[in-house]
C-alpha cells in the first residue's frame, strides 16, 4: 500500500518540476512515507528521522517531510519532538503537497493531515517505482471500515472508499501496453470493493474479470481479501480465468473462534475453513497465505495451539505472522487488557514461525519435478547467471539465464526447493 502511495505522491511533485534521487545527501526534499501498523514500524522512523538531521546540517534548504499514517497519528508530537520536520502530511492530503511544501520553504511548518471520505486518488497515475517494470501495484480502494480490535488503519487512513474500476482497467491496460505483465489490485479488504454506475452496481469479482480480459498474458494478483466476505462469486470467476493468479492472502489472523471474535474479525474458526475448502474446491492448485498474530489480548496456550493447528490444517504455502503490539486509540487498547507477557508472545510467535517454515517447506517440495510456468522478473539477488521470477502461485523459481528476458513467460522444471525458492531449468 506504501508504495502504491509513494508512486503518487512522485506523480503529484513531478507534475511540480521535481525529480526523483535515490540518493539522500543529493536531494532537497526528503519524504518519509510511513506506516503506524506495528510499534516497531514506527520506532524505526524515528531513528531515520535522527539519522536524516546530519543532512540538514550539510544543506541548509534540505526540507524534510514526513507522510502518511505515523504522520495522521502523530502529527502533534512530530512536530514537537522533531525539529527537522518541516512538513506532516497525512494519506489523503498529498494533492496538497505542492502548497505545503511552498509553506515549509517560506520557513513555517506545513501541516494537512485531513481525511477524505472522497479522496482515491483516481485520476493520477502514479510514477512506477518499482524497478522491474514486470509487475506493478493499483490500489483500488482506501481505508478500511472493518474496526478488527487490535488495528489502527481506519483511525489512520480513514473510511472505506472504492475508486473509479474504468481508471483501475484504464491504469492496468496503459501499464499492459508499457511492457509490464503483472498487476496487484490493493485494498485493505478488496472483497468489499463497491462501485455505482447509474443502476449498476460493480462489485469486486466484476473489476477482476474487467482486468484479467485486458490480456491472457497480463497477471492479475490482488490483496488483502478479508475471510468474513470472500464469495463464492469471487472464487467462480478466479476459477473462469487462467491469468488471475492461482494465490490467495486469507489472513485468519488467529485459530481460536474466542479470540476472534475478541479481535472483531466477523468470523469463526469454522467459518474461516469453510472458506479454504471452498477455495481448494473450486481453484484446483490454488496457493493460500495468512497473517497470524501471537499473543492477542487474553489468548491462553489452547488458543495459541489452535492457532498452530489451523495453520497446520490449512496448508499455508506462506504467512506474515507478527506478535500482538498494542496500538494507541484502538479498541482493543480502550477494552483489553494487553496480558500476555512479552516473553510468551514470542515464544508463541516462534512457534507459530517454526510451523511455517515446515508448512512453506513442504508446499515448494511439492513442487519438485513439476513443470511451471513462471513469469521472469529479472536477474537472481544472489547469482548474476541465474534469472529469477515467480509462477502463479507466487512462490519464487530460480534458473539458469538463457536466451530469455525479464517480462516473458517461460516453462521451468524444478529440481530443488528450499522453504523459500524453488530452483529448477529451462524445460524442452
Ligand atoms: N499487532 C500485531 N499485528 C498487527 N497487525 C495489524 N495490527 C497489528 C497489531 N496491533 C497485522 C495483522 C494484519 C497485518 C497487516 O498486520 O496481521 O493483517
Ligand atoms: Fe485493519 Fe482489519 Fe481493516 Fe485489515 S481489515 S486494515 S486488519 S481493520
Amino acid at each position: 500500500m506504501n508504495v502504491a502511495d509513494s508512486e503518487v505522491v512522485m506523480s503529484v511533485l513531478k507534475d511540480e518540476g521535481f525529480c526523483y534521487t535515490g540518493e539522500p545527501g543529493n536531494a532537497d526534499l526528503i519524504l518519509i512515507n510511513t506506516c503506524s501498523i506495528r510499534e516497531n514500524a514506527e520506532q524505526k522512523i524515528w531513528a531515520r528521522l535522527k539519522a536524516l538531521a546530519y543532512l540538514k546540517k550539510k544543506n541548509k534548504t534540505l526540507k524534510i517531510g514526513l507522510i502518511g499514517c505515523m504522520a495522521e497519528r502523530l502529527r502533534e508530537k512530530v512536530l514537537e519532538t522533531e525539529k527537522v520536520v518541516d512538513l506532516v502530511v497525512g494519506p489523503d492530503a498529498y494533492r496538497s503537497l505542492p502548497g505545503l511544501i511552498a509553506e515549509a520553504e517560506s520557513g513555517h511548518k506545513a501541516v494537512n493531515v485531513i481525511l477524505s471520505a472522497e479522496e482515491t486518488y483516481a485520476d493520477i497515475a502514479p510514477v512506477r517505482m518499482d524497478k522491474n517494470g514486470v509487475s506493478a501495484f493499483i490500489s483500488i480502494m482506501r481505508g478500511c471500515n472493518n474496526m478488527c480490535a487490535y488495528c489502527v488503519v481506519p483511525y489512520v487512513r480513514g473510511a472505506e472508499r472504492s475508486r473509479d474500476p474504468e481508471t483501475i482497467v484504464n491504469e492496468a491496460r496503459a501499464l499492459f501496453r508499457a511492457g509490464y505483465r503483472e498487476v496487484t489490485l490493493l485494498g485493505q479488504n478488496v472483497n468489499s470493493f463497491r462501485w455505482k454506475n447509474g443502476e449498476k452496481e460493480i462489485l469486486f469479482p466484476d473489476l477482476l474479470e474487467a482486468v484479467a480480459l485486458i490480456d491472457p498474458k497480463l497477471r492479475v494478483r490482488f490483496s488483502t481479501s478479508h475471510p468474513k466476505d470472500i464469495s463464492d462469486s469471487l472464487l467462480m470467476t478466479i476459477a473462469k480465468h487462467q491469468n488471475i493468479c492461482r494465490h490467495i492472502h486469507l489472513p485468519a489472523q488467529s485459530g481460536s473462534t474466542r479470540i476472534l471474535k475478541l479481535m472483531n474479525r466477523g468470523y469463526t474458526r469454522e467459518w474461516y475453513m469453510d472458506r479454504i475448502r471452498a477455495i481448494k474446491e473450486m481453484i484446483p492448485g490454488c496457493s493460500v497465505s495468512t497473517d497470524m498474530i501471537a499473543g492477542f489480548c487474553t489468548e491462553t496456550e489452547d488458543d495459541h495451539l489452535e492457532s498452530l493447528s489451523l495453520m497446520e490444517w490449512a496448508g499455508y504455502d506462506f504467512a506474515y505472522m507478527f506478535r500482538y503490539s498494542e496500538r494507541p486509540g484502538t479498541s482493543a487498547a480502550r477494552r483489553l487488557k494487553d496480558d500476555v507477557p512479552e516473553e510468551v508472545k514470542l515464544r508463541r510467535l516462534n512457534e507459530i514461525i517454526a510451523m511455517q517454515n515446515r508448512l512453506s517447506a513442504a508446499s515448494k517440495k511439492q513442487d519438485i519435478g513439476k513443470t511451471v510456468e513462471v513469469l521472469i522478473e529479472g536477474s537472481s539477488k544472489r547469482s548474476a547467471d541465474h534469472l529469477s521470477g515467480r509462477t502463479s502461485q507466487n512462490k519464487v523459481v530460480v534458473f539458469p539465464r538463457g536466451i530469455n528476458k525479464p517480462g516473458e513467460y517461460v516453462s521451468v522444471f524444478i529440481e530443488k526447493a528450499t522453504s523459500a525458492t524453488l530452483t529448477g531449468r529451462l524445460a524442452e
